[in-house]
């Protein structure tokens, strides 16, 4: 297994928008094709793709996909350009907190009005060459982002990450995870702990699968197993992504990126940051103004299994057979816990959501924090590693590059 050997994450294929299902991932690898940009939304939504980077590219493919395909009965430019702000207000409204989305749908807005001078059959083409070029800088950026990032990295590092900031999270190659997959390449990682990442385990589902392939040694914990790992001195360094970052360098991330971030600085551990100039939003002051996304209570209580049954006998084999007759089979569980069985190719596959929690109890559920500017020792993007004051920093790093949102 190499690092090669991780798929994609998004692309166009025969008109559609076709993403690798990471709601199921790593037991069952399907691939879902979107035939409109609801298709892209419900995606996102439903998190099969995921991660800010990925969302920007699945905003600027989702518009494109609505211009090829909706789009095509609209053959007056005002009528166009009217429901584009539409599609576009909708795809960035899917999830509240990572700014890739209403970057990647601006960036489609602006790269629209500065093209009007041809055809909208023309248009329409370029707009999907667009948000394909969109695809191919997010891996370059992320490429980037590795080489600054491993500078930082000592000889023999341990390394802790949380959630997933890695290829899936991307177009490809990853931004946290791009730095330690450059910095193992250069003989400089000997070991990454992978927190779990509860409530929705993109640490253990994704993280450890990306890392296993890419042949980084790594040990998975449990979220409230790093104190104790960081207080033992094995921790030399933290990487994260960030879904947002303000002007002030406070950092969106996963739910437990503060509290990793205060460790840290408590045990003397660097903590960075790894993210492209397109996650950092220069309209926002500070992380205050940062609206939080927060999901369904089932994420908390319950955990949500998919797998394929291998039958172990022919009798078995034709009872799931009967069982599937219509395509799938619901089956009765008692005190809420859902199981679906489904026919696969030529198999059976299993959806599943368990109860842990007791039944109508009352949860909070934020999916990411804001881990303050001064906890953060250094932010990696592909234009190099701003430093505290992050205000002057970011700035210098974002400006006339076009990663400036212009939202609204
Ligand atoms: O809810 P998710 O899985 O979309 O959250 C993802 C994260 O928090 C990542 O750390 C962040 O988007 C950076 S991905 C390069």
């Amino acid at each position: 297994m190499a690092l090669s050997d991780i798929p994609r994450t998004i692309w166009w294929e025969d008109g559609k928008v076709v993403l690798i299902d990471q709601s199921r991932l790593p037991l069952v690898g399907d691939l879902l094709a979107c035939n409109t940009y609801d298709g892209v939304c419900t995606a996102i939504t439903g998190m099969a793709v995921r991660g800010a980077p990925a969302l920007g590219v699945a905003a600027v493919l989702a518009i494109a996909l609505w211009a090829v395909t909706e789009g095509v009965e609209l053959d007056d430019y005002d009528v166009f350009l009217a429901r584009l702000d539409e599609v576009a207000a909708e795809i960035a409204a899917t999830r509240p907190t990572a700014v890739n989305l209403s970057w990647g749908a601006e960036r489609m807005k602006r790269f629209v009005r500065d093209n009007m001078d041809v055809s909208l059959a023309e248009l329409r083409d370029l707009m999907v060459q667009e948000a394909l070029a969109v695809q191919a800088e997010d891996e370059e950026r992320n490429r980037a982002i590795g080489a600054n990032g491993a500078e930082l990295i000592e000889a023999d590092s341990r390394i802790l990450t949380h959630c997933n900031a890695g290829s899936l999270a991307t177009a490809y190659f990853g931004t946290a995870l791009g730095v330690i997959f450059t910095a193992h390449a250069e003989g400089r990682v000997t070991q990454v702990w992978v927190d779990e990442t509860r409530p929705v385990l993109q640490g253990a589902r994704l993280t450890a699968w990306e890392l296993r392939m890419a042949g980084v040694p790594f040990k998975l914990i449990c979220d409230n197993m790093a104190a104790s790992i960081m207080q033992r001195g094995w921790v030399d360094a933290v990487i994260v992504g960030a879904d947002r970052i303000a002007s002030n360098g406070d950092v969106a991330n996963k739910i437990g990126t503060y509290g990793l971030a205060v460790l840290a600085r408590e045990h003397g551990i660097p903590f960075y940051v790894a993210a492209p100039t397109s996650t950092v939003d220069l309209t926002l002051a500070s992380g205050d103004e940062i609206t939080i996304e927060e999901r369904d209570s089932r994420e908390v209580t319950g955990f949500t299994v998919s797998g394929i049954i291998e039958p172990q006998s022919s009798q078995e084999s034709s009872a799931l057979d009967i069982l599937t007759k219509e395509g799938s089979y619901a089956l009765g569980m008692k005190k809420g816990h859902q199981m679906e069985i489904s026919r696969k190719g030529g198999g059976f596959q299993f959806d599943g959501w368990f109860r842990i929690a007791p039944p109508n109890i009352e949860v909070y559920n934020p999916a990411f924090d804001v881990t303050p500017a001064e906890y953060v020792s250094a932010i990696i993007t592909e234009r190099g590693v701003a430093r505290a004051p992050y205000s002057e920093s970011l700035a210098g790093l974002c400006s006339g590059s076009g990663a400036i949102h212009e939202l609204g």
